[in-house]
């Protein structure tokens, strides 16, 4: 997991917390797609807490955000591939395919780190 996460720094530059811009509150059992550096992020708020990852799947793009999530993972909807929120496993590999982002709230402005 760590050397995936050097090699994402260094093909992405200087990371740097980012506002996610959302119209409306993100509610408990919420997730969300925004854009963010050209990128699709999906943010969702399961069980209290904030997760980012990459909103576009791993496996042929689907929109990790419209997808299923239950017990700290997020199944996409397109092909039914499933990956933890917290890490980005690929829950039957167990191999990191989906990138994910530290994530913070502040004042009601939620950052990602990207
Ligand atoms: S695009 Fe997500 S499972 Fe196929």
């Amino acid at each position: 997991m760590d050397n995936y996460n050097v090699q994402r720094d260094e093909a992405d530059g200087p990371q740097n917390w980012l506002p996610v811009s959302i119209t409306e509150p993100l509610e408990d059992g919420q997730a969300t797609e925004v854009m963010i550096k050209e990128r699709v992020i999906a943010v969702f708020r399961h069980e209290g807490r904030l997760f980012a990852m990459d909103g576009m799947c791993a496996h042929q793009g689907g929109p990790v955000a419209e997808g299923h999530v239950e017990h700290g993972c997020v199944t996409c909807p397109w092909h039914g591939w499933q990956y933890e929120l917290k890490t980005g496993i690929q829950t039957i590999n167990r191999q990191p395919l989906q990138e994910t982002f530290q994530i913070r709230e502040h004042d009601g402005v939620i950052e990602v780190l990207i």
